[in-house]
């Protein structure tokens, strides 16, 4: 197993005074939480989430992964991602520089971060996304087809990561033959937690990513990358380096997000047959479980930069402090959702959810991530309605930039096959 998924150990009070910039008070400092280091025993990450910061601070400052300020209130994080006056996407993963790049529009703070959104927008809308669904039903159809019978699989590997990267590329127009190559890069974006590997991964992907883009310089097609390579920002076209990091974006934004919820969600059906034999019985409950599941598991851990001095909740941030605010803590707030660890597919909409984010960078790809993860659910379901983790394994997953189901081995009865 990796370094990052090495046990908590007990979160210490005491302040490493070295390290500690003198505006943090010594009360709010838990010297050595190390979300990277958070242990998921049955992979469950948000309720891992919660064991770690329960006793702590509602904010509190770590100085592991450069240092870092980390809310845990539902408000506090929804504050955070809708005030961009006093909160900058510019550094919005940990430890900070980790990209080595810009990847627009992303990291890009309104009023400019607007004409950029405006490149991409196309390519996520209803007709668009409509435009996508038949062909992850047949990847998706064909993939079930051939491991139904084996009566078991390792889901990531197997299904979780094969829908996403196929859609992506079909999108982007770029050959089927390279998900084997990008698959692993996808991966230790989120995950590394070492600056010179993420940064290194980083560049193996903008690199991929360019040549993509200058062959579309010289030979523009219908697809999603051609759309991008001819985009215009304030009446000019984008520059080199906005090309390369925004061709990144796409590629780090939606696989490594994807499959880890599909993962996050397969794992929770295989462990509670109420569920799955509720969507079994009730296809049209498929969209609300997707909504409540998403809630319920929600998995980006992403961070802003502080812009300016500010007092936010009684707690002073100074400029240039970071701050991370796990998406999960909005939907699973006890003071916005009843019993929120509940799965309950009944609850009534809309219910309250950061895990796309909120404000400006709001998730482009939210109404894909939903299509892909209905159409898995819709076949999957038909063809194997009674699943478990396959005994004597665990659900293998750890915590960086995403919560990220690492490996997931289930089974089911082959007989029927
Ligand atoms: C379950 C799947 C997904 C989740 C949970 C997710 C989550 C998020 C979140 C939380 C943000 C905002 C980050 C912040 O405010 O800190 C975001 C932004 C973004 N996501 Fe997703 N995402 C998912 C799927 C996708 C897909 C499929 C794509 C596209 C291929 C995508 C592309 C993007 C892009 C381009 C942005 C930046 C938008 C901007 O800055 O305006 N995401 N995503």
């Amino acid at each position: 197993m990796e370094d990052n998924a090495a046990s908590l150990a007990a979160p210490s009070l005491v302040a490493s005074p070295s390290v500690t910039p003198a505006h943090v008070p010594r009360e709010l400092v838990v010297a050595d939480f190390d979300f990277f280091a958070i242990n998921v025993p049955d992979g469950d990450a948000t309720k891992a989430w919660r064991a770690a910061t329960e006793h702590l601070p509602p904010i509190f400052w770590t100085n592991q992964n450069g240092g870092h300020w980390v809310a845990t209130r539902g408000a506090d994080v929804r504050a955070v991602q809708l005030d961009h006056e006093h909160f900058s996407m510019s550094e919005f993963a940990l430890p900070r520089g980790r990209r080595g790049m810009k990847s627009p529009p992303i990291d890009i703070d309104p009023p400019a971060h607007f004409a950029y959104r405006a490149v991409i927008s196309p390519a996520f809308s209803p007709k668009a996304v409509a435009g996508l669904e038949q062909t992850s039903r047949t990847v998706i159809r064909e993939v079930i087809d051939q491991l139904a019978p084996r009566g078991e699989c390792e889901f990531v590997e197997d299904v979780s990561h094969v829908l996403p990267i196929t859609v992506f590329l079909g999108m982007m127009g770029l050959p089927q033959e390279d998900a084997a190559m990008l698959l692993p890069l996808s991966r230790i974006n989120t995950q590394a937690k070492d600056l010179a590997i993420a940064q290194k991964n980083r560049r193996d992907m903008a690199d991929y990513m360019w040549r993509g883009v200058e062959d579309r310089r010289a030979n523009p097609k219908d697809d999603v990358l051609t759309m991008v390579v001819n985009g215009q920002v304030d009446g000019r076209k984008l520059t080199d380096e906005e090309l390369r990091g925004m061709s990144t974006l796409l590629l780090a934004g939606g696989l490594d997000t994807v499959a880890s919820m599909m993962g996050h969600i397969a794992r929770f059906l295989a462990t509670s047959p109420p569920h799955l034999e509720q969507l079994v019985n009730d296809r049209k409950l498929i969209p609300r479980a997707i909504d409540e599941l998403i809630r319920r598991n929600a998995l980006v851990n992403t961070t802003r930069l502080v812009r300016e001095d500010i007092d936010f909740h009684g707690v002073h941030l100074r400029k240039d402090d970071m701050i991370q605010i796990p998406n999960c803590f909005y939907g699973l707030d006890p003071s916005l959702v009843d019993d929120p660890f509940k799965v309950d597919f009944h609850r009534k909409p809309p219910v309250p959810s950061a895990a796309f984010g909120a404000g400006p960078h709001t998730c482009p790809g939210a109404a894909l991530a939903r299509m892909e993860i209905r159409v898995w659910l819709e076949e999957w379901l038909d063809r194997i309605p009674k699943f478990q983790i396959k005994p004597g394994t665990t659900p293998w997953v750890t915590v960086g930039g995403t919560n990220a189901m690492r490996e997931l081995w289930l089974s089911w009865p082959a007989a029927s096959f």
